[in-house]
Formats: C-alpha cells, sequence, structure tokens
C-alpha cells in the first residue's frame, strides 16, 4: 500500500512557530504510523514563498526576496529536522522546477479556455492573501488580521471556478463518483458543502502589479496569484509535469505513482482552498482530486490568537528546550482533541508533562528496568504471555485505530491509560514480595510487563521516535524499532508471533526517560 500525506507549504513572512509545528507533528505521525505498518509513504512540506506578504517581510527586513526566502526557508527545515520530523521532500515555491509545472498547468487550462480576462475591483487583505466580500469585513476591517483590506482594481485572468458547482458537489455527497473526495472532520464537510450550495463566483487566478510571483506563461506582465501557486506544490513536488516519463513508458512517473495525495493536512483557515479551489483546478485539468482533506482546529495560547504584534508567539525550541524533542511532540497533541479548537499555556503543559510522562510513563519503565534487573539478573525470562499481554495488545489495536482516523488525543489517552493499568498490575502483583515470598513466579510477572512494555513502544513510535526507541533498546530488543515492527504490524493479528524481546536477552539499567521538571 502507498500513502502520500502532506501539510500546507507555510509562508515564510515568519519563522516557524508551534502553530506550524502543530500541522508537521501530526502530518509526521500519519506519515511515521503508515511506515510502521509496512506501507510505502511520501510525506511532503515546505514553503510558500511568493506574493505580496512575502514582498513585504522582505523588504521590512531590508533582503532581496530570493535571499530573504532561502534564510527563512532554511530556518523551516532546520526547526523541522530537530522535531524529528520525516519528510520525504521539502518543496519550495520559488524552486525552478515548481516555477515551470505552474506555468505548465496554468497553459494546459488557458488552452482548455478555463481562463479568461476580466476586469476586477475588489478589497484584498494582504496578511490572509486573498480577496475579502463586503459582508465578510467587521467595521470595514479583516476579521482576523484586524487591519484594512487594499482596494485593488485591475485586469486579471480569472479561473471558471463557478463551472464546478455541480461537480464538487457531486462528488462529495456520492461516494461512487469518480472524484469523490471526503473533508473531515464532518463539520468541515457540512460547512463546505453548505457554502457551495449557496454560490461559487470565478475567482481571479493573476496579479498585474506584483513582480514577486511565478509570471503567466501567455502574459509576462501578470505573475500568477500566490494561492494557485502554492496549491500546484502537491503535484509539482512529484515531478509535474514529468514530461520525462511520457515518452519514457511504461516507467510510472512519480506522478502517477503517488498522486493523488491520500491525505491534505491543515487547520479550518485554509480549508475552502484546499476542499473547493483545488479539487476544482485539478477537475479542469483532468487530473485525479485528492482522496482526503482534514481540517484541524485553531489553538491559542494563554486564550490569546498567537501574533506578533501581542508578542506571545512560541517558537518550537521553547518548548524542546523545557519538554524535549518527544515531549514537545507528544503534548502538543495530547493536549485537546485533533480537530477541535483549544489552548495551551506552558503551565498546563507542564502539569501534564510531569503527570502522564514523568510519573506514569518514565517511571513505569525505569521501575521494570530496575526489577528485571534487580530480581532476574537483568535478564528477559521465557514467554509466559499472561492475561495481561492480550489486553494490553487489544487495548493498543484500539490506539492503531485512533491513529489512522487522526484521533490523537484519544490515541494518548488511551496509551496513558494503559501506563496505568501496567502500573496497577506491578502494585498489585508487587515484584518485590515475590522476590521474598515465591521468586518462582518473577519470571512471569516481570516478563509480561516487558512484552507490554514492547508494545507500548511500538504504539508510541509515532508520536515519540526516540523515547520508543529507547525504550525498545531498554528492554532488550536488538537493532532499530521501525525495522521489526513493519514485520510484525504488517500481520493480521491472530498470526503476529508473541510481542516481546526474545528470552535471554539483557534489560539496560534504566536512565530516565521524562526527567520531572522542577517547580
Ligand atoms: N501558505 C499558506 C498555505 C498554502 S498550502 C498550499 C498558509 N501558510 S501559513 O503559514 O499561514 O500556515 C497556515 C497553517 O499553519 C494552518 O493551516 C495550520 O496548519 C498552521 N497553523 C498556524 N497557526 C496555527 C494555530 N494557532 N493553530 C493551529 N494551526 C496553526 O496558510
Amino acid at each position: 500500500m502507498k500513502y502520500y500525506v502532506t501539510t500546507p507549504i507555510y509562508y515564510v513572512n515568519d519563522v516557524p512557530h508551534i502553530g506550524h509545528a502543530y500541522t508537521t507533528i501530526a502530518a509526521d505521525v500519519v506519515a511515521r504510523w503508515h511506515r510502521l505498518q509496512g506501507h510505502e509513504v511520501f510525506f511532503l512540506t515546505g514553503t510558500d514563498e511568493h506574493g505580496a506578504k512575502i514582498a513585504q517581510a522582505a523588504a521590512t527586513h531590508q533582503e532581496p526576496p530570493q535571499g530573504y526566502c532561502d534564510r527563512i526557508a532554511a530556518q523551516f527545515q532546520a526547526d523541522w529536522r530537530t522535531l524529528g520530523i520525516s519528510n520525504d521532500f521539502f518543496i519550495r515555491t520559488t524552486a525552478t522546477a515548481h516555477q515551470r509545472g505552474v506555468q505548465t498547468f496554468l497553459q494546459g487550462l488557458y488552452e482548455k479556455q478555463y481562463i479568461y480576462k476580466a476586469r476586477y475591483t475588489g478589497k484584498y487583505c494582504v496578511s490572509c492573501e486573498r480577496f475579502l466580500l463586503d459582508d465578510e469585513l467587521v467595521d470595514g476591517l479583516c476579521p482576523d488580521h484586524r487591519i484594512p483590506p487594499q482596494e485593488h482594481a485591475e485586469e486579471n485572468y480569472f479561473f471558471r471556478l463557478s463551472a464546478f458547482r455541480e461537480p464538487l458537489i457531486h462528488a462529495l455527497t456520492n461516494d461512487r463518483d469518480p472524484h469523490h473526495f471526503t473533508i473531515a472532520p464532518p463539520e468541515r464537510h457540512h460547512e463546505v458543502l453548505g457554502k457551495l450550495k449557496v454560490a461559487l463566483a470565478d475567482i481571479s487566478i493573476s496579479r498585474a502589479s506584483l513582480a514577486w510571483g511565478i509570471p503567466i506563461p501567455w502574459d509576462s506582465s501578470q505573475t500568477t496569484y500566490v494561492w494557485i501557486d502554492a496549491l500546484l506544490n502537491y503535484i509539482t513536488a512529484l515531478g509535474y509535469p514529468d514530461e520525462r516519463s511520457r515518452i519514457d513508458r511504461p516507467v510510472v512517473s512519480n506522478v502517477e505513482r503517488w498522486w493523488p495525495a491520500d491525505l491534505h493536512l491543515m487547520a479550518k483557515d485554509i480549508l475552502w482552498f484546499h476542499a473547493v479551489i483545488w479539487p476544482a483546478l485539478l477537475l479542469a485539468a483532468g487530473l485525479p482530486v485528492p482522496r482526503k482533506i482534514f481540517a484541524h482546529g485553531f489553538f491559542t495560547v494563554n486564550g490569546q490568537k498567537m501574533s506578533k504584534t501581542i508578542g506571545n508567539v512560541i517558537r518550537p525550541e521553547e518548548l524542546i528546550q523545557r519538554f524535549g524533542v518527544d515531549g514537545t511532540r507528544y503534548l502538543l497533541l495530547a493536549a485537546f482533541p485533533f480537530g477541535s479548537d483549544g489552548d495551551f499555556s506552558l503551565a498546563t503543559l507542564e502539569t501534564m508533562y510531569n503527570a502522564t510522562l514523568a510519573n506514569n510513563l518514565g517511571n513505569l519503565v525505569s521501575r521494570v528496568a530496575t526489577m528485571v534487573d534487580k530480581y532476574l539478573q537483568g535478564r528477559v525470562p521465557e514467554n509466559a504471555a499472561g492475561p495481561i499481554v492480550g489486553e494490553v495488545e487489544r487495548r493498543l489495536r484500539a490506539v492503531g485505530a485512533a491513529f489512522d482516523t487522526l484521533k490523537f488525543f484519544e490515541a494518548l489517552t488511551a496509551i496513558s491509560q494503559v501506563a496505568d493499568s501496567i502500573n496497577q498490575y506491578l502494585e498489585t502483583q508487587a515484584p518485590w514480595r515475590l522476590a521474598k515470598e515465591s521468586p518462582d513466579r518473577l519470571p512471569a510477572v516481570l516478563g509480561d510487563v516487558l512484552r507490554c512494555l514492547w508494545l507500548l513502544a511500538l504504539y508510541l513510535a509515532p508520536i515519540m521516535p526516540t523515547a520508543a526507541q529507547t525504550i525498545w533498546t531498554q528492554i532488550g530488543e536488538e537493532g532499530h524499532l521501525t525495522e521489526t515492527a513493519p514485520r510484525w504490524l504488517s500481520q493480521p493479528p491472530d498470526r503476529r508471533p508473541p510481542p516481546g524481546p526474545p528470552a535471554g536477552r539483557i534489560v539496560r539499567p534504566p536512565s530516565p526517560l521524562f526527567p520531572r521538571l522542577g517547580t
């Protein structure tokens, strides 16, 4: 099975913050979860580098636009490396190959007469990079950015978006439509469908007055609207238009191999572009539409929207310094359900870190390693597989199902409850008492617990790859979890070998996984 997952490509008008990290970590979890099951994955992220907003940011920094973009794009790449993001490619919209792809695509639509020229007047919000309708304005201002939109009147090229209203409604509501696709969570599907049913107007896809963009191929006095440029990244990253493969048949091109995307992930702010404009462009070009579009919620920090003006923008490294990479990945996804809006405060993240990571999970791993070291000379006992192992495996299978449906909060809550149960099992079995009263029962109890930790590590791996590997090695496994796990997970549950490290392996003495935070 193959799986193609994307994040939005982020604007380089600002350095990466935890809003960008949130979506990127979520996509990384999805990518890792699929790889863990032995699927072939293409995971794409990148940066959106054209348009008025970026041109302004470069001017503010007194840098040439390309140099400015290079600097910020490098920052995104560095931050994603630090956060353990396993993207297979990083697309930049100022790359020559992307620009060529955009021009080929637009030329195709122009030749099919989906593009026409007209005069346009409207109110443009540079921060949104879109036109606002009069009834969207609040006191004459953009509702999101609280700034007055710019009056804009010029001749532009338009895309016949209105021609796709019926086909899109049909594709969204009929699962037998060859272009059927889904929008999740369901409330987002209803929201888009509701708006589509009201009306769908053509959109301007070029600018006459903005130099920082991709020239329209048949009229170099205009540049491509940044959103059209940006959406196309999802296919140009695959090498669209793949000229070589057309000659080279039967070689399958990367576009044929990976397109359509299985999942476009983003927040609800940019859902309309992905759920309506993007599929319409693809339909016009005769290309398949993405299979699923998932829009998660928006979060605030201490109840406020993150903004440079308020000065409450949190950079990923601030969280990493406090919670480590794995802790940061965990906490961002464990704080509130994926799909809902939420709020973060450093204080609540700290409490959660100490309770679930330091006290519960970290402590569990370290006490098990200590006991195996002390009571069994550090050796993994023969397989006993008592009922707790089956129970834990069953509960963790539900975690897999939660990953499949992007229910990260539910997945992490379940993982934490499983860790709780294993801790309780240790309390009731009390190996320290068995050591004195019936030492012959110790191997079965500690063996079971080791097998449970093996399972926990496996299901934690998409979220906390380093901690999972540390647990894996600590309980006596050799090699890399990501190499062993697919062989195990890809088999039907009733045919899998028993979980756990082989008997006789050495359990290493504990090193703290999640050091407790001082107050
Ligand atoms: N460049 C466009 C996307 C083009 S995709 C073809 C863009 N860039 S952006 O830098 O503004 O990123 C928006 C995305 O960043 C959101 O959709 C979301 O994925 C993420 N988030 C930014 N702030 C966030 C929150 N406060 N909360 C949740 N997600 C956040 O739009």
